[in-house]
């Protein structure tokens, strides 16, 4: 299977740093947070990768390309280890960039895809969603699309005055975690919403989406949405949802980048008694 990660996207929640850097780029501690999703992708079994850029977005090309002149400096200083993180980040999967000329929405940036993708089944994965689960999330979604032959997006419960936020769907529960979609709403006001039930940033789509798109008039935001598509496919194919195991984090949100920092550090052993100390520090203050 191949993977879409449209990275376009404008970043305006998080200004001033995205006026002129990716918020694809965003450290979590070490590592950029799109090197997360391309890995996310990898460990599901994927290993052809493209992802939709846009203007100023170079760096994350750079990021996943051959060093030479890092590279050459490593190996001439003995520094093993750095050296063989750095070379492994451009060996890690076949990845092809697509730019996205103007930010029309999700949708259109998937769309940018097509002819890449063929007629089959492919993976999408927000490059602003950070999932961090046994199991990624991707692969946990491969195997109930291997189940059900069809499309299957990734949900999450979330409090009621939250689902402004993402796309809701309207549902029904066919087995343990997995549901059968009716409708999705792209963004509703609470009394509007169908459920609790949001859309994570990681769908599993039918090839068939890309005719879909090509008819969606601009929606929310003026923008191509994939949802107004997605249920303009439902007439004619089934589409699942399935609850996933795992932690999401939106690093759109500037909160959300504090917490996973704080989060990672904490599983890292080189890190974890000193940030411990640092916040027991910093709450006796108050
Ligand atoms: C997009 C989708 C939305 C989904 C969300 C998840 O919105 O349009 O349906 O719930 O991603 O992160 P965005 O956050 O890009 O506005």
């Amino acid at each position: 299977m191949k993977a879409v990660i449209p990275a376009a996207g404008l970043g305006t929640r998080f200004l001033p740093l995205t006026k002129n850097s990716p918020k694809e780029m965003l450290p979590i501690i070490d590592k950029p947070a799109i090197q997360y999703v391309v890995e996310e992708a990898i460990n599901s079994g994927i290993d052809d990768i493209v992802i939709i850029t846009g203007r100023g977005k170079e760096v994350i090309e750079n990021h996943f390309d051959v060093a030479y002149e890092l590279e050459k400096i490593l190996e001439e200083r003995g520094e093993k280890e750095k050296l063989n993180e750095v070379r492994k980040i451009s060996e890690m999967a076949e990845i092809f960039y697509i730019r996205q000329k103007m930010p029309l929405g999700l949708g259109h940036a998937i769309y940018m895809a097509r002819k890449h993708i063929d007629d089959e089944f492919f993976a999408v994965l927000l490059g602003d969603d950070i999932i961090v689960a046994n199991q990624p999330c991707t692969k946990q979604l491969i195997d109930v699309y291997e189940k059900y032959n069809a499309s299957v997006i990734a949900i999450q419960e979330v409090e009621m005055e939250y689902v402004s936020k993402y796309g809701i769907v309207d549902a029904e529960e066919v087995e343990n975690r997995v549901y059968k979609i009716k409708a999705l709403v792209e963004k509703p006001a609470p009394r509007e919403a169908p459920s609790n039930l949001a859309v994570m940033g990681r769908y599993i789509l039918s090839p068939k989406i890309f005719g879909y798109i090509e008819k969606t008039k601009p929606g929310k935001k003026g923008e191509i949405q994939l949802t107004d598509a997605l249920n303009m496919m439902l007439e004619n194919e089934e589409l699942y949802a399935y609850v996933f195991e795992g932690k999401r984090y939106d690093l759109g949100d500037k909160f959300d980048w504090l917490r996973i920092n704080i989060e990672m550090a904490l599983k890292r052993e080189e890190f974890r008694e000193r940030v411990l100390e640092l916040l027991k520090k910093l709450t006796n203050q108050d």
